[in-house]
């Protein structure tokens, strides 16, 4: 007897919330969105529920503020903690975010113990780490949200230099979600065509480097942190797990010595299936590429030195 998939959400904030929303479009499963806040999980879920007989959509969206709805859950969508000020570097919210999700992970898993856990929340290479020792699982079942919403950035930026649709520029991120992020142009193509043969380096750099503090200009306009691309990253993430597509992704990773690291969660690529993460991708790097994850990688050991684990 098949049944549908059951998702869960935890954090009904902006991302949180965007997230659901586009999980109950792409149809994948029950949904059931959590949150601390009385009212506002079950409110939005609500909400979206009753989008569906417009929307043709056959599954359920529920709310709650505790956490037996979402028992048996396939997948945990972590969202949950503080956003990003204006000011605010994402290592700012280690302390805060650090005690969240170790609290709600804890909680959750135990009623999902067979589920495959996606963490977006900042530091996000730091919270996936958190995420595993909270919940215990394997390693290939906790996996960080970040390459995808970086490389996505990366690869618009490319599409409009190119002034071409963005779903044909591949490229993507490594490293830690941060400042320090890995932009590979060297792997970034247009329709199969490296665009290292279409556009000057100083446009590159300047690509890489708005690549890179991308999340800050988002931050920086509206004055709260990113949420529909991100939204739209986690959906893709859920999607590749609950129907096992094995999509090559970069995500954030546990390293047991794959590019020369051991015990960290780190941007990488990936092959995300229904095991969650089925394999870690190693690429080649020139020095420079090389010398760049080390650091983003060292920016990552930094905060996750500072907690207990
Ligand atoms: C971003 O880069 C929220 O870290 C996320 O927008």
């Amino acid at each position: 007897m098949f049944t549908r998939h059951k998702i869960t959400v935890i954090g009904a904030g902006a991302t949180g919330a965007t997230t659901a929303h586009l999980l109950a479009l792409k149809e994948l499963g029950d949904i059931v969105l959590v949150d601390v806040a009385e009212g506002i999980p079950q409110g939005k879920a609500l909400d979206m529920w009753e989008s569906c007989p417009i929307e043709g959509l056959s599954i359920k969206v529920l709310g709650s503020n505790d956490y037996e709805p979402t028992a048996n859950s396939d997948i945990l969508v972590v969202t949950a903690g503080m956003p990003r000020k204006p000011g605010m570097s994402r290592d700012d919210l280690l302390k805060v975010n650090a005690d969240i999700v170790y609290q709600v992970v804890e909680k959750a898993a135990k009623l999902s113990p067979d589920s495959v856990i996606v963490v977006l929340t900042n530091p996000a290479d730091v919270m996936a780490y958190v995420a595993q020792k909270a919940s215990g699982f394997p390693h290939h079942r906790v996996i960080g949200q970040a390459g995808v919403l970086d490389s996505a950035r990366f690869r618009t930026f490319l599409a409009e230099a190119l002034n071409v649709a963005p779903k044909d520029v591949t490229a993507f991120v490594m490293g830690g979600h941060g400042d320090d992020m890995v932009p590979l142009v060297r792997y970034s193509y247009v329709g199969g065509i490296p665009v290292e043969k279409l556009l000057p380096k100083d446009t590159l750099d300047a690509i890489v480097q708005r690549t890179r503090t991308g999340g800050g200009e988002v931050l920086g306009l509206m004055k709260q942190s990113a949420f529909y691309a991100p939204g739209s990253s986690l959906a893709e993430m859920v999607k590749a797990v609950l129907n096992d597509e094995r999509r090559v992704i970069p995500a954030i990773c546990y390293l047991n010595g794959e590019y020369g690291e051991q015990d960290i969660y780190v941007g990488v690529p990936s092959i995300l299936g229904g095991r969650g993460v089925e394999k870690v991708l190693e690429v080649d790097f020139t020095g420079d590429e090389a010398q760049q994850f080390k650091k983003s990688v060292a920016s990552v050991r930094k905060p996750l030195s500072m907690l207990q684990y």
